[in-house]
């Protein structure tokens, strides 16, 4: 049998176990002791701005609605019908007054309560003849998820009423999120999401997407070759020479790693300085220009750091970059070979409309499965996938080894930094070392020991 699967992450020796990828036992631990305990990321509070207003989505194994009710309040609920589970909802979003069961109709008010209104056509049918009018319609509401954290807009959530709060879970790590919440003049939380969500499905683990994100920027010049060649870059200037990126990997403090003891982490740290990329366009670069004054008069005045634009994830599955593109991504486990992609583009709530345009002109050909960057990563991902499945191949570990033992000490709590630019791996043996604490089903206490040793 298969034992703790801590067993399978060797950090002394900086070797992982192809198993972790691609193990039906492993997945289904998984799914049942990390994402139900793990604060995920459900949607945005601007993607249901009005009462009646519902976001389709996904928790780990569960299907669950994003609604917002006639008081203003958010809700996460199961979107599963508490009669035979029918999905109480088959659509990816919209506005209504309840939510009708195809299969016998119960109906749900927005806030998940079993409809009280008296009659065979509301609330519950046959209400006399089949229940004898005794059905407790108030036990019979749909599930609600206990916890949920509205972060400047981001929506977050927790299955387990045990779970620390959502600040406990991000820690210091909130820089970086505060970088994609807030505008890009600085105003906190003046954001929101830019049209509709894509999703994607691929033949691939859902870590080798968090992981690409947290730390990864070694596949870049070879991965992306295609983009930098082409030219469609953020400046859309591009055109750079092949392994130019790479000729940068030297020491470099724009590019450092940050790595957090609780499973996040960056590939840059909050010193530097990214304003935004040289633009072709005279008013795009006057607008950031002075966005980006702006920004840095107000953080320098409050002495916070100007830097955190990612790539970046939180732990276990929300990935995002903060500049250029500015979205967020997140791997929903489908099966230990299948992950559905979604992601979510985030644009200032008072950018004009020709930074709108720029922008979807940019989303559409970087992002998306449409996009180029995503199908050079997703291409790797799936490959990778197949040719780890074999008997044989099994057997032999993956390599995480930048970097190992040359760790610095970060003034962030529980956090270590690496100067390994371009190649480091710090992020990644952090992640895995969290990700098997949770997977091995580890109580909260001894989580929480454990997520105050600052071990490398
Ligand atoms: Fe929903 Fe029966 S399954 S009403
Ligand atoms: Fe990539």
């Amino acid at each position: 049998g298969l034992g703790p699967v801590s067993d399978l992450v060797d950090l002394g020796t900086g070797e992982i176990s192809r198993e972790i990828f691609v193990n039906e036992e492993i997945f289904r631990r998984e799914m049942e002791h990390l994402f139900p305990r793990a604060w995920l990321f459900v949607g945005h509070a601007s993607q249901v701005p009005n009462p009646g207003d519902y976001f389709s989505s996904q928790m780990g194994s569960d299907p669950v609605l994003l609604t917002r009710d006639d008081k203003g309040e958010i809700h996460v609920l199961l979107n599963s019908c508490r009669h035979r589970g029918m999905r109480v909802c088959r659509y990816d979003e919209g506005n209504t007054m309840q939510f009708t069961c195809p299969y016998h109709a119960w109906s749900y008010s927005i806030d998940g309560a079993l409809v009280e209104t008296p009659g065979d056509l509301h609330g519950v049918p046959q209400m006399k003849a089949a229940y004898d009018n005794k059905l407790r319609k108030k036990q019979w509401g749909l599930v609600h998820c206990p916890n949920i954290h509205v972060y400047k807009g981001l929506v977050f959530a927790n299955w387990d009423p045990e779970a620390p709060s959502f600040e406990e879970y991000v820690g210091d790590f909130h820089w970086w999120l505060d970088n994609l919440a807030d505008a890009f003049d600085g105003t906190e939380g003046a954001t929101e999401v830019f049209r509709g969500v894509l999703k994607w499905r691929i033949k691939s683990n859902w870590k080798f997407v968090s992981e690409n994100f947290l730390g990864d920027t070694y596949h870049g010049a070879s991965t992306h070759a295609s983009v930098e060649a082409v030219g469609i870059g953020p400046g859309g200037k591009g055109k750079r020479r092949h392994g130019e990126r790479q000729d940068q990997g030297g020491f470099s403090k724009g590019r450092m790693k940050t790595s957090f003891r609780l499973g996040h982490g960056a590939s840059d740290n909050l010193a530097y300085e990214v304003p935004y990329p040289e633009f072709a366009e005279p008013e795009m670069e006057e607008y950031f220009a002075a966005a980006w004054q702006k920004r840095a008069e107000k953080l320098r005045a409050e002495d916070r750091p100007l830097g955190g634009r990612g790539p970046a994830t939180l732990f276990p599955n929300m990935s995002f970059a903060a500049g250029f593109p500015r979205s967020i991504l997140v791997a929903h486990p489908i099966s230990p070979t299948e992950t559905e992609v979604w992601r979510w583009f985030i644009v200032d709530k008072d950018a004009p409309e020709f930074v709108r345009e720029w922008l979807r002109h940019y989303y559409m050909r970087y992002g998306g499965p449409a996009g180029m960057t995503e199908q050079d990563d997703m291409e790797n991902w799936d490959y990778a996938t197949q040719a780890s499945l074999g008997v044989v191949a099994r057997r032999y570990p993956y390599n995480y080894q930048q970097g190992l033992g040359q760790e610095l000490p970060s003034d962030l709590d529980r956090a270590v930094h690496s100067h390994h630019a371009i190649a480091g791996e710090v992020n990644a043996r952090a992640f895995y070392r969290r990700w098997a604490e949770f997977t091995d089903n580890l109580s909260w206490p001894e989580l929480e020991e454990l997520a105050k040793t600052d071990d490398r």
